[in-house]
């Protein structure tokens, strides 16, 4: 049971629409309605000042981009508050904006009260759950432009060590589909898959959340659907539409990324807070990562400190390459890395039990959790394996071709 009502601003131009709106909301759950616009630099204003739980927008048909501009501004510079939109049709294009700017859920008039108070329930749900708990709503992407290098193996682990460590809600979305295998790693066997969210009706939390499959860990894992033809028909926009809705619905959702730079990958970058760039200390790895980290550059996200954190995979000391050497020729610094250990990790993915719940001890878990206590800036100290980011990437030292 949630005891505090949640506070809604309602913005909608038309002043019946707005007291059926009201009435929908104030039967429909535990809400308190904070204020009321008729236009939508009013409604703005009031939700920057009150800060409601649940900002409801109005998306006028026949012009629904202003509202979906500032609806995306409002998530960014609010991404705590839930936005819902409003309209009178829908259709699977707006729609699919809609979910792209961050809102949670898209409300059609007749407004069905049971699907409302579903939806407000998921919003009181995540506000419970987020009580006392700082961040949350991280999306990391686990990413390698050269396939083998280890990224399936660190996203499932990744989530699992999130999921112990913040005891947070935690999504694994397997988004790579030429593999498709982290459902497999993950010992599960789903029946439903992306390809049935992208066949729903409607993209939104209730349709996202019926494609998840439960670990017993309590993560949710949204799985590659089996046969390959339908993972190739999924749009890249459909890709970035369900990983907006699932970055609204939990509070860390990790990534098993595609292994290049389609437009997936870039929907897919384009929502993550940190890219992990997987790496393993080898010429060919290096070489792959630099030409990743330029095209990091050109997107502009090494601008932002930390988003994009190279990590080392199967890492071993005195192996012929050094770590100094490859940071050297990366131009940034290594962020975690992981140990070597073959015999640990094939046996997880043979058994289809996650390295995480079996082997504990193995030298890579204890990497992992390490990794996650970094990322989710979990109290404590930090594991002297994880070395920080340097404030400023030094990244145009290898712009300037000093390296090899
Ligand atoms: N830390 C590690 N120590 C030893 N072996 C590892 C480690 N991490 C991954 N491996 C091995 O590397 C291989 C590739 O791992 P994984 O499938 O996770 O990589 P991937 O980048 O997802 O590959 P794909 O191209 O199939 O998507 C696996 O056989 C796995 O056993
Ligand atoms: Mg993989």
């Amino acid at each position: 049971m949630v005891n505090h009502a949640l506070s809604v601003v309602l913005v909608h131009r038309d002043s019946n629409e707005r007291a059926q709106l009201r009435a929908a909301f104030e039967t429909a759950g535990s809400v308190q309605i904070a204020g009321e616009r008729p236009d939508l630099r009013g409604g703005l204003a009031l939700a920057r000042q009150v800060r409601p739980d649940i900002l409801v927008l109005e998306l006028d048909r026949r012009g629904p981009e202003e509202t979906l501009a500032a609806g995306a501004q409002y998530r960014m510079e609010h991404p705590e508050g839930t936005l819902f939109l409003t309209t009178d049709q829908l259709d699977a294009d707006l729609l699919l904006r809609a979910m792209r700017t961050g809102a949670q859920d898209v409300l059609r008039r007749p407004f069905d009260r049971s699907a409302l108070g579903a939806a407000i329930e998921r919003v009181a749900a995540l506000k419970a759950r987020k009580h006392g708990s700082a961040g949350g709503h991280k999306v990391i992407t686990v990413f390698s432009n050269k396939g083998g290098i280890g990224c399936s193996t660190i996203a499932t682990n990744l989530a699992l060590a999130l999921r112990q460590i913040s005891n947070g809600e935690v999504a694994l979305a397997d988004l790579d589909h030429q593999s498709g295998d982290v459902a497999f790693l993950m010992g599960l066997t789903p029946t439903r898959s992306l390809a049935d969210v992208a066949d729903a009706a409607r993209l939104d939390s209730a349709s996202v959340q019926d494609a998840l499959a439960k670990h017993e860990s309590g993560v949710r894992v949204l799985p590659q659907p089996e046969q390959l033809d339908r993972a190739e028909r999924l749009e890249p926009g459909t890709v970035g539409g369900v990983l907006e809705t699932l970055s609204a619905m939990f509070d860390y959702v990790v990534v098993d990324a595609p292994h290049g730079f389609s437009d997936t990958a870039l929907e897919i970058f384009d929502r993550s807070s940190t890219i992990l760039l997987v790496t393993e200390l080898s010429i060919p790895s290096a070489r792959a990562a630099r030409r990743a980290l330029e095209v990091f550059q050109r997107l502009n996200y090494l601008v932002t400190p930390d988003r994009v954190r190279p990590i080392v995979n199967r890492f071993v000391e005195n192996g012929a390459v050094s770590l100094a050497q490859f940071e050297e020729t990366l131009g940034l610094s290594i962020a975690a890395r992981i140990a070597n250990d073959y015999a640990a990790v094939s046996k997880a993915i043979n058994l289809g039990r996650p390295l995480f719940m079996d082997a504990a001890e193995s030298r890579a878990t204890r990497d992992l959790i390490a990794l996650a206590q970094a990322l989710s800036g979990a109290a404590g100290q930090h594991a002297d394996n994880v070395v920080e980011m340097p404030r400023k990437p030094s990244f145009w030292k290898f712009r300037k071709g000093k390296v090899a």
